[in-house]
């Protein structure tokens, strides 16, 4: 039988593709790879790019503030030029189609997508290509795991169980795809009501420590709650942008150096 890894190929130019997964929707995967992809550019002044593969819910068009507008073709090599913003590429199935339209797709069709945003989009030299994909462990990730070389996956969790068990999905997923496993990211992992207080759960702790560490899976982060994260996301500017020296702004530049270090830069 064909072996389906046998049609990778890298993107020509681009070194390093991290792909950050999850089992759970909802549990901060497109925050995190903006804050991941400005934080790279900031740490080592890397050439970043950003594909929002969540075909379905593209949502880094409204995070990253580039709602309405839409890429240009290169002339000469006929291939989409990716927006610039905050000195990041960036490509999403949002910019060729209507935020509120449902967007339905067949296998084949979807295919075809993940293969043109790989291939025929004008990537140029980058040091990291971040990846938001989809919620759950579907057709996407597989098609990219298949088409491209992945230099690593990241499974993003918040502390419940319950997150947990959808977690454990997802790492199994990036096992059986062979894609090496960076670590995982715990996300609203506290919340502090004031400052200059204690933190408090946000969500009841649950195994997700005692799990990584009896299956030597780094933590490669644990990312507070913080309204401010959430209202970045809405306006457009990424937080990182406005409070880089913020706890958790700082948290999102340690978060690079750990996958940085992952991948063995
Ligand atoms: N650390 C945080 N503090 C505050 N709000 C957060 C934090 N992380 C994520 N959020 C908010 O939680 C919501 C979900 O986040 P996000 O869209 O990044 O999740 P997702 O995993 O990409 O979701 P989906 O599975 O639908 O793609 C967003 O409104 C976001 O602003
Ligand atoms: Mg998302």
């Amino acid at each position: 039988m064909k072996n389906p890894f046998d049609q990778q190929s890298p993107i020509t130019g681009v070194k390093h593709i991290i792909a950050i997964g999850s089992g759970k929707g909802g549990v901060g995967k497109s925050t995190i790879s903006v804050n991941l992809a400005l934080a790279l550019k900031k740490k080592n002044n890397g050439r970043v790019g950003l594909l929002d593969a969540d075909l379905y819910g593209p949502s880094l068009p409204r995070m990253i503030g580039c709602l309405n507008q839409k890429p240009e073709i290169n002339s000469e090599n006929k291939k989409v030029i990716p927006l610039k913003r905050f000195g990041i590429e960036l490509m999403s199935m949002g910019f060729l189609v209507e935020e509120d339209l449902p967007v339905i797709w067949r296998g084949p069709m979807l295919f075809k997508a993940v293969d043109q945003f790989l291939k025929e989009v004008d990537w140029g030299e980058l040091d990291y290509l971040v990846v938001d994909l989809p919620p759950g462990t579907g057709d996407v990730v597989l098609t990219l795991a298949q088409k491209v070389p992945l230099s690593g996956g990241i499974v993003v969790c918040t502390p419940q169980n319950i997150a947990l068990i959808d977690a454990k999905k997802a790492l199994n997923m990036f096992a059986h795809l062979k894609v090496p496993c960076l670590g995982v990211v715990e996300n609203m992992s506290s919340f502090k009501i004031k400052q200059d207080e204690d933190p408090i759960d946000l969500f009841p702790k649950g195994q997700l420590d005692t799990y990584l560490k009896a299956n030597k899976i780094k933590k490669l982060a644990s990312i507070p709650f913080h309204p401010d994260v959430g209202l970045s996301c809405e306006s457009g500017v990424p937080f990182l942008e406005s409070y880089p020296d913020s706890e958790e702004g700082l948290v999102f530049l340690k978060l690079a150096e750990a996958v940085q270090s992952g991948l063995h830069i």
